[in-house]
């Protein structure tokens, strides 16, 4: 029988651990949320994780610009949150309308403000194995979720299935330095279906609906459901979650399972910086 990896009672715990070490606090962490454009779905995240900033007694702010900002519009507005010292954590929304150069907007976050870890400040520290100011929300929410069922990483062979940058590419990172052997897969890979049958954890950000099967899925297997995926049968993950459940050992529930984790990372990133910055100004 397969054991849910609950991220919402996860994150909830550690939202709830961040809301009391804040409430003792005179300063609040104060993290600033710009969202360019109208993506619904964006609008939904952005939502959520002022939501959740301001349960745990985070200070929040929302910068929304139009689906017609400039890139000089929005780099305008990093520069003074980066000069703001009641500032301590920047997020841009992903993804930006497709007029904006995303690297060009990343980059110009301060490294020690920059909450998603995405500048090439923290990531290529990430990726050497030094220490980054902030790692990315969504894949250190996965080894958390990982590390909380005492399923370890080690000599382990992981499939990961998408390379993105928000996901794939640092959640490779994140399981190779804890000793696992990883394949990281893309649209042009060839024999997914063999690969995946012979790994011991999956962890799919492809955003395709339902396309893990059960002939994906050997037997044992721990699943990590990344996708999030709006279908008119509402919303879904890359997993088909029914159809896989009584084959796998571990399996994230979408949503409920990784979606939960990235916030509650984000708001602990937010303190790590806020923590960070204060240490820097004594
Ligand atoms: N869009 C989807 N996931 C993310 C994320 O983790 N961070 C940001 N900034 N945008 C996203």
């Amino acid at each position: 029988m397969a054991i849910i990896l609950d991220g919402k009672k996860l994150s909830e715990k550690i939202i709830e651990n961040l809301k009391e070490k804040t409430s003792v606090l005179i300063k609040k962490p104060k993290l600033a949320v710009l969202l360019a454009g109208n993506n619904p779905a964006s609008q939904i995240y952005v939502r959520n994780k002022q939501k959740k900033a301001e349960y745990a007694g985070f200070e929040s702010i929302l910068i929304p610009l139009p689906e017609n900002a400039t890139e000089e519009n929005i780099l305008e507005h990093i520069y003074i949150l980066n000069e703001d010292s009641s500032i301590n954590a920047i997020l841009i929304q992903l993804p930006l309308p497709n007029h904006i150069n995303k690297q060009k907007i990343l980059e110009a976050i301060e490294p020690i403000k920059d909450v998603d870890g995405f500048t090439s400040y923290n990531f290529g520290r990430l990726a050497l194995g030094y220490k980054p100011y902030a790692v990315p929300c969504t894949p250190k929410g996965i080894i958390r979720l990982l590390d909380e069922y005492n399923i370890s990483l080690e000599g382990k062979k992981v499939l990961v299935i998408g390379r993105s940058n928000i996901v794939g590419k640092p959640v490779s990172i994140l399981c190779q330095k804890k000793n696992a052997t990883v394949i990281m897969a893309n649209s042009y890979t060839k024999n997914l279906k063999d690969i995946s049958n012979n790994s011991e954890i999956i962890i799919s950000a492809a955003g395709s609906s339902k396309f893990l099967t059960p002939e994906y899925i050997p037997h044992g297997a721990v699943v990590i459901d990344v996708g999030i995926n709006r279908t008119d049968c509402g919303l879904t993950g890359d997993v088909d979650f029914a159809g896989v459940i009584n084959k796998t050992s571990y399996i994230t529930p979408v949503p409920g399972g990784v979606g939960p984790m990235t916030i509650a990372m984000l708001l602990e990133n937010t303190f790590e910086l806020f923590q960070l910055q204060k240490d820097l100004i004594i």
